[in-house]
């Protein structure tokens, strides 16, 4: 569906920004602004804030940012479209069927097509299992320890002995051998003609929390390869966005997911009475999943299989979970190979035991990296306590837990805090530049990425202003006597100045023009941060233009600390400039008009 602007603008205006989130989260209202505890990673002091002037919030601690739009569609994981039409009906407003152009209507009534032959498929291939061509099925399936009722709750299938049966089935129930192909079930070969590639395997349909069937995972019966076929990515089948087993794991009462490598590990587990298992589809853990179970507000156990690659897929996991601010613990399952195996041979109660023992997720990281060292030698010794300390960069967006992991290496370690410092200053990722200015606690508090150069970032002062003259174009008149854009601090500090005075210069300034003219998001997500510094409330003109005067010197002194740290050879004599401007500023009045000028 494509929305016209003049409808995106109007579901803005009737959402108000502060009211929306509002009803996601508990707000304060603090001055102009509403604070928060940011949603999008785990933090104990607000600092996610939403500055109605602008319609616009933005966390300081991990640097998310944007208006009410992308507010909803990170929020709910939704695309922009899902966005625009949840507030759209929050608002009371029709979403109108013209918005939808034709295009747009054949795409959306073919998925719902492409679903029902998925659906059709997989009750088609249940009747299989359980008629006289799905012994083998079945008797496979019961073999590995499958009850009656836990076959039937994961409408699990058996695919026929030939290609043939179920596109004969789906042709009856009348659809295209086009739509059958688009859906994933079969393929047309010039010697064969149309046949199911999943023939002679059982059938793992995979479910939406919507109980529609988007896909499946089919496994020989026995050896051969490839051990499981998957369907490949449709126009519904996202592997990115779903999970095996969610369907029936988010409506559990667990407070955590367990998360698996495998379909048949989420089978054993649910029928043993651990029903919130869930695995990604035949691919590595990826993002969206993370945020998923972030929006679900769980925690995440970690039953990947114990040989190598499990070990590396759950180093991974850990990592993304925790970088999102979900706690992740690794549960082992030595002896056997994956939970699967240990649930047959030991039994829930067992399994249950190691859900508890299940180690933390850095801990479990911290063993990982030891094993790797002689700890009997010193030069080893210490490589591995770097990059120890290296991993406490996951909690980047979270500093108190960082914060409170450092101190746990300190302890452990006999470091002291300012040489923890000094290492993780050493090991300090590219996404994470640190500021300009010197930090100074013990822990320098991590910043996201302030462009992706590595620039430094901006001061409150330039924030302010900017901010202001933003939301007051008169004010810009005056200060654009005194500053430049180029005055600004490098990176998107200048650049949203750049923009800003340029639209103000031709009286166009909109926030939206302003935001549609910045081009990476990093600058958009930075400009949400800049532009909501609002100045306290002023009651009298004087005391405005004092409070202006005093930001314009501020940021003139910043110009002064740039320069000093450039590697200009006239910057002694640029610095000297600087310097009378701002002593001229001091002891004068603010030039408001051009009368006033020479
Ligand atoms: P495993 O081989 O560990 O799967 O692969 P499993 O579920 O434990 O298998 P069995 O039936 O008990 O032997 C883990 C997951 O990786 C994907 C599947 O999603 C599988 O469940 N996979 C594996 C594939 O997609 N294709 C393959 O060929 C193998
Ligand atoms: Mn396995």
């Amino acid at each position: 569906m494509r929305f016209s602007d003049e409808f995106i603008e109007e579901v803005k205006a009737r959402n108000d920004i502060a009211d929306v989130v509002g009803s996601y989260i508990p707000l304060k209202k603090k001055g102009n602004n509403y604070w928060g505890l940011c949603p999008f990673h785990n933090e104990k002091t607000a600092s996610f804030s939403v500055y109605p002037p602008k319609q616009m919030y933005h966390c300081f601690g991990c640097g998310e940012g944007g208006n009410v739009i992308s507010f909803v569609m990170k929020y709910e994981n939704a695309s922009f479209t899902e966005a625009v039409r949840t507030l759209a009906e929050r608002a009371g407003m029709e979403v109108k069927g013209e918005e939808e152009t034709g295009e747009d209507r054949a795409r959306r009534a073919r998925n719902d097509i492409l679903r029902q032959i998925n659906s059709d498929a997989a009750l088609f291939f249940m009747n299989n299992l359980y008629s006289a061509h799905g012994q083998k099925g079945l008797g496979y399936l019961k073999d590995r320890g499958l009850t009656d009722e836990t076959i039937r709750h994961f409408g699990l299938g058996f695919a026929g002995n030939n290609g043939k049966a179920v596109v004969e089935h789906l042709r009856e129930k009348g659809y295209s051998d086009e739509m059958i192909i688009a859906a994933g079930l079969a393929t047309n070969s010039e010697k064969y003609g149309m046949g199911c590639s999943f023939f002679g395997r059982v059938m793992f349909p995979i479910i939406t929390t919507d109980k529609k069937v988007i896909g499946f995972g089919g496994r020989v019966l026995g050896t051969g390869e490839p051990k499981y076929l998957n369907t490949s990515e449709t126009p519904i089948f996202d592997k990115r966005r779903n999970l095996y087993g969610y369907n029936f794991a988010r409506k559990s009462r667990k407070k955590y997911y367990i998360l698996c490598e495998g379909y048949m590990d989420v089978i054993s587990m649910h029928q043993a009475g651990f029903d919130s298992a869930i695995a990604s589809l035949g691919t590595a853990f990826t993002e969206e999943q993370a945020a998923m179970i972030k929006r679900d507000g769980r925690e995440v156990y970690l039953a990947y299989d114990m040989d190598e690659a499990g070990e590396k897929a759950a180093l991974r996991a850990v990592r993304m979970l925790t970088a999102v601010g979900v706690t992740p613990r690794r549960i082992s399952v030595k002896p056997c190979k994956d939970p699967d195996e240990f649930i047959s041979k030991y039994g829930k109660e067992e399994f249950e035991k190691r859900l508890n023992d299940a180690a933390n997720g850095f801990l479990y990281i911290e063993d990982k990296v030891m094993e790797r060292y002689n700890l009997s030698d010193p030069e080893e010794r210490y490589k591995c306590e770097r990059e120890i300390v290296e991993n406490l960069w996951m909690f980047a967006r979270d500093e108190v837990r960082m914060n409170s992991y450092a101190e746990s290496i300190v302890t452990k370690y006999g470091y002291t805090k300012s040489e923890v410092s000094k290492l993780l200053e050493e090991t300090r990722p590219r996404e994470y530049p640190s500021k300009a200015a010197p930090v100074t606690t013990s822990y320098s508090p991590p910043k996201k990425a302030v462009g992706k150069k590595k620039e430094s970032g901006w001061t409150a002062a330039e924030s302010s202003l900017l901010t202001w003259i933003t939301d007051e174009p008169d004010v810009y008149s005056v200060v654009r006597r005194y500053l430049k854009p180029d005055d600004f601090s490098p990176g998107s500090c200048r650049t949203v100045a750049v923009k800003a005075f340029e639209l103000l210069e031709q009286g166009t300034y909109s926030n939206k023009a302003l935001f549609d003219s910045l081009e990476d998001e990093e600058t958009v997500s930075d400009a949400t941060g800049i532009l909501q510094n609002s100045a306290p409330d002023i009651d009298t003109p004087e005391k405005r233009m004092a409070m202006l005067k005093d930001l314009i010197i501020k940021v003139m002194e910043r110009k002064c600390e740039l320069i000093a740290l450039s590697e200009d050879p006239e910057k002694e004599l640029k610095i000297f400039k600087c310097r009378i401007e701002i002593d001229e500023l001091k002891s004068g009045k603010l030039r408001i008009s051009d009368e006033e000028e020479n």
